[in-house]
């Protein structure tokens, strides 16, 4: 059995794609033959990471612009129209959590903000892509979910429910899109090393307990959610479609 990943003549858009999860997804689909287009709202740290793709002998494109922006969006899919016609690969990774703290101290705006970028913007991006997605081959959605999409977490109350609604969102639109050929599914990562944890991080007795309860005894890092997406996103997981892989170090084991 000949055992390939393979993504050559795919085309893949990763949002969010500037830096963190979303800069080693896009080199990963890069580095296994996709040409990516990048797409978040920093235009020169995007044009960084398709230098860098560039470099390795990868194609990269770059659209700068916000998911919850109606008119950067349109901007993205009449590019995503014009050049290639199709779509293969959707990954939507944008998304943002305010610093943990007690719900009481959560704001409507922080509500409104984390709903917009987290939810809304990966129902557009799934409502846009889905003429171009019927055009590809082995065509499918991989959502950036967490693991408190599944279960609870003090602190990060809203954050927990968009992440959550989106692994139901995974599934309902799995089953629904199944019939066009279209596979959905998410990961839900556990902590990882970027920008989003860097301030939690900073915290000796918070990195203390979160280390005592990963068994893993270590965060993650970019590279090995960008991985496990990858597999999803590929041939490989060609009968995969509905679930939410979890990518935590063990943290939902026990
Ligand atoms: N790090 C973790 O431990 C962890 C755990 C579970 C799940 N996740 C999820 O993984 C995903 C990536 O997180 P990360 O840790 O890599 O975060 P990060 O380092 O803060 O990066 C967030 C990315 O999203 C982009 N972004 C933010 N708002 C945007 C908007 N309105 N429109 C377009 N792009 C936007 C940012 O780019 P610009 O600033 O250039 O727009 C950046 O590329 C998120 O969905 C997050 O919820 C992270």
């Amino acid at each position: 059995m000949a055992v390939t990943l393979d993504l050559s003549g795919k085309v893949a858009l990763v949002t969010g794609a500037s830096r963190g999860i979303g800069r080693a997804i896009a080199e990963a689909l890069a580095e296994a033959g996709a040409g990516v287009v990048l797409f978040s709202r920093k235009r020169e740290l995007l044009e960084q990471v398709a230098e860098g793709i560039e470099r390795s002998g990868g194609k990269a494109w770059v659209v700068a612009g916000s998911v919850d922006n109606e008119s950067d969006v349109d901007v993205l899919f009449n590019f995503l129209e014009r050049e290639f016609g199709k779509l293969d690969i959707l990954v939507n990774n944008a998304g943002v959590s305010p610093h943990f703290a007690p719900f009481a101290q959560t704001s409507e705006r922080d509500w409104e903000w984390m709903i917009n970028v987290n939810l809304k913007g990966v129902f557009c991006f799934c409502k846009r892509a889905f003429p171009l997605l019927k055009k590809g081959t082995n065509a499918n959605v991989v959502n950036v979910s967490s693991i408190v999409g599944l279960v609870g977490m003090g602190n990060i109350a809203v954050y927990s429910a968009t992440k959550g609604a989106l692994t139901t969102f995974t599934k309902s639109l799995a089953v629904e899109w199944a019939a066009h050929g279209i596979r959905v599914n998410a990961v839900c990562p556990g902590f990882i090393e970027t920008d989003m944890t860097s301030k939690v991080r900073q915290n000796k007795d918070v990195v203390n307990y979160l280390l005592m309860r990963i068994p893993m005894r270590r965060f993650g890092a970019p590279k090995e959610v960008a991985e496990t997406v990858l597999f999803l996103a590929s041939p490989l997981a060609s009968y995969v479609t509905g679930h939410c892989l979890v990518v935590d170090g063990g943290w939902l084991s026990w």
